[in-house]
């Protein structure tokens, strides 16, 4: 862990005890064989799709991030807050597609607005329509920006906000944060999740690219840690377009800002004419009425939107300040996409914008608060070396005795027990995302109730972690 005695942003929550006892790792090891065996015994179904999956879809998902070892579980069906799979097995969801879930598995205004566009209005007119209008002006309104296009996934989202600035500036370089997931356009390939032995030291990383990749000048620093920005920008300013970075990072579990990080971002950004992209794919509307940068109150020159903004179907988006969304204008930048903005998207955004008024946010942000300081008083009673993090709807446990503030202290966590946690969840019917580096998302779908299983299942862990 590195020395932390920073405050994080305010509008941010962070709870870590001052003290904690460690696990036994032997203890987490044997309970973690147990429940692997627990896993496969009730999942059979999912195991056996899986085979006959793998033979047409490489590792028989749709997405990589999908797959775990030895397999996952295969859905059949989704209502409200829960999923049922393909052996009957109904889970308490609380991944929610990633984050995109925010109001719902076939939430019913969202269903009241697609049957609608479905039967009366159409599809696709790949022409200019009065649903994409009314959709960006209700973008421009709640997300303060000037101008915005729609795309079709957080990954052309961010490569076109990146071209963009590439045009706007005249510079083709880009800088990123060390650990930063910003989908899979080839620049933000670099130092994803990279390995600790290929990166150079904390204070001075070096971009590591997998081989598939062709990401062009790729500048890569610590977030939280205004000194390497600074000093990249001042080694390579000339030729940096653009800092991209997810304002609260969301892909390595929630890592918060310092206490006027962003601020200080900010200031450098403008100082060197760095356009400063927030990648809101996974923040959005799960931070709050107006996403996160309106909640840190810091503006950043384009945004990037996904997930959270289309109630489960494809929508994505990016946008910002008016000179340089002029790019698309006067064409120095064209912005291509034939399923843009169409009808039955638009139809599904303008439920979801129409249901995440600022008492719904709130709604949302308090059953979270409460699930986070009851995971807190659990935490303190068995001594867990562990904290909660919470942000808008969002939430989740860190297996670590300090703040997490950027991806060296992430890769310091206790990955087996985070494991153990992810696992123990499952197993007794909570879906939490796969891969340990994600986070719960409190739905509309979501009842106290609901929130009392996650907090039982974890009570019952802490207990076995002691017995
Ligand atoms: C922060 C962030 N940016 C971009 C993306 C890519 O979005 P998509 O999967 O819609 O391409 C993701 C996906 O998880 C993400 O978490």
């Amino acid at each position: 862990m590195t020395e932390n005695t920073r405050p994080n942003a305010p509008g941010t929550r962070r709870v870590v005890p001052a003290d904690s006892k460690p696990v036994d790792a032997d203890r987490v090891q044997q309970l973690l064989a147990e429940e692997w065996d627990r896993f496969t015994s009730w999942s059979q179904a999912s195991g056996e799709h899986n085979r006959r999956a793998s033979t047409s879809l490489p590792l028989g998902v749709t997405s990589s991030f999908q797959h775990w070892d030895p397999y996952p579980i295969t859905i059949e069906s989704a209502r409200g807050a829960h999923l049922t799979d393909v052996g009957g097995n109904r889970l308490l969801d609380l991944s929610m597609g990633f984050g995109a879930g925010l109001v719902g598995h076939l939430n019913p205004r969202v269903v009241e607005e697609v049957t609608h566009a479905l039967t009366s209005i159409g599809t696709l007119f790949v022409t200019p329509s009065s649903q994409a209008t009314d959709m960006a002006e209700r973008f421009k309104r709640r997300f303060d920006l000037d101008m915005l296009r729609f795309t079709n996934s957080g990954t052309e989202s961010l490569m076109y906000a990146i071209r963009s600035a590439r045009a706007y500036t005249g510079r083709s370089g880009i800088a990123k944060i060390e650990g930063g997931y910003h989908g899979g356009y080839d620049a933000l390939q670099v130092s994803v999740k990279p390995a600790l032995e290929d990166i150079g030291p904390a204070d001075r990383p070096i971009p590591d690219a997998p081989a598939d990749a062709v990401p062009g000048e790729v500048h890569v620093v610590a977030y939280n840690d205004l000194g390497q920005l600074e000093r990249a920008f001042r080694e390579h300013g000339g030729s940096i377009a653009a800092f991209v970075v997810e304002p609260v990072i969301e892909n390595l579990a929630i890592v918060l800002p310092d206490e006027g990080y962003l601020e200080g971002v900010r200031a450098l950004c403008d100082e060197y004419g760095v356009v400063l992209i927030f990648d809101e794919v996974k923040t959005g509307l799960t931070a709050g009425h107006g996403g996160a940068a309106q909640r840190l109150g810091i503006k950043p020159d384009l945004i990037t939107l996904a997930k959270s903004i289309g109630g489960g179907l494809p929508l994505a988006a990016f946008g910002g300040k008016q000179e340089i969304m002029d790019v698309v204008v006067d064409g120095r930048m064209a912005h291509f996409g034939t399923y843009n903005g169409n009808a039955l998207v638009m139809a599904a955004a303008k439920a979801v914008d129409e249901l995440i008024t600022p008492e719904a946010s709130a709604g949302l942000e308090a059953l979270n608060t409460r699930t986070l300081d009851t995971l807190d008083a659990i935490i303190g009673e068995y001594e867990l070396p562990a904290h909660t993090v919470g942000l808008g709807a969002k939430g989740c446990v860190t297996w670590a005795t300090g703040p997490v503030r950027n991806y060296r202290d992430y890769k310091a966590t206790d990955f087996g027990v985070a494991e153990l946690s992810w696992l123990w969840g499952v197993n007794r019917g909570v879906l939490t995302p796969p891969g340990l580096d994600e986070q719960w998302l409190v739905s509309l779908a979501h009842t106290e109730d609901d929130m009392s299983v996650l907090i039982e299942d974890f009570r019952s862990l802490a207990e076995a972690l002691r017995a």
